[in-house]
This record gives C-alpha cells, structure tokens and sequence, in this order.
C-alpha cells in the first residue's frame, strides 16, 4: 500500500456480500490497513448503486475503494458516473497490476458470484502495491 492512501472504502450488494466480508476478514484486517465497511450488511436483496454512490463520496486523493456485486459490473458502471472516480473492474491480476500503472485507478471493482479466493488475494496485492506511473500516462488520465 502506498504512502499517500490513508483509508480503503469497501461496499457491495446482496451478492457481492460473502466475498466482501472474506476480504475485510482475510485480506484488510490481516494486513493492518485502515478501512471502512459501508454494507450492505447481509444478503437480503438490495440496489447496488446505492452502495456504490455511497463509497465514491467518500474517495478523495488519499483513499480508495473496493466495490462488489454478482457480476462487478454494475458498482463498475455506477461508480464511473463519478467525476474524480476512475473504477475498474478487474479479472485477474494483470488488469489490476495495469489499471494503477495507465490509468491511476482508485476503485477495483470485482465479480462476487463467484469468485477465487486465492486469485481476489493476488489482484488486491496487485492493486494495492502498484503505483501510477505517470508520464504519458498522466496526459491521458487528464483527458478523462
Ligand atoms: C444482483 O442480482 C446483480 O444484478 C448485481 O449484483 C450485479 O451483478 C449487477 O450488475
């Protein structure tokens, strides 16, 4: 994790649940990273842009997000209405590894139904040690 990411966001919906409380359990809490859980908080149905507004109000240049649903593409769609909100919904670890390299992204959207734990892990380390690495990139980012 980066010096300048003070807090990580986490929210899903319904389906996104399970996988969420695998990662504030196994992944945030056993590295020490300061979080936040904004729900849902169980599996009963609920709308996912609901959850995904909530979390990018709350992203500012020293935090970031992790958004979940069934298939992530829903809190991916929803979060990218956002002006200062660069999501991504990533499959695997190159995706994760690339999008904070080109893209500067600051929200990772994943698939909850289903999912692997052993390859979430490997992408949320990817994710979260990988560092922008500017240059033309940053000419590009500022043109979003
Ligand atoms: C909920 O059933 C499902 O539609 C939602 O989690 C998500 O996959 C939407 O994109």
């Amino acid at each position: 994790m980066f010096k300048k990411i003070k807090k990580v966001f986490i929210a899903s919906d319904h389906a996104g649940y399970p996988l969420k409380q695998l990662i504030i359990k196994e992944f945030l809490s056993k590295k020490s990273i300061n979080f936040q859980d904004l729900g849902a908080n169980s599996e009963k149905s609920v709308d996912y842009p609901k959850f995904a507004k909530k979390l990018c109000k709350k992203i500012n240049v020293t935090s970031m997000g992790i958004l979940i649903c069934g298939t992530g593409i829903g809190v991916s769609i929803s979060a990218n209405r956002h002006k200062h909100i660069r999501a991504s919904l990533c499959h695997n670890v190159n995706s994760a590894k690339m999008t904070r390299k080109h893209n500067d992204s600051n929200v990772i959207c994943l698939q909850g139904r289903p999912f692997v734990k052993k390859k979430i892990f490997a992408m949320l380390n990817a994710y979260f040690d990988t560092e922008f690495e500017e240059g033309r990139h940053k000419r590009r980012v500022e043109q979003l």
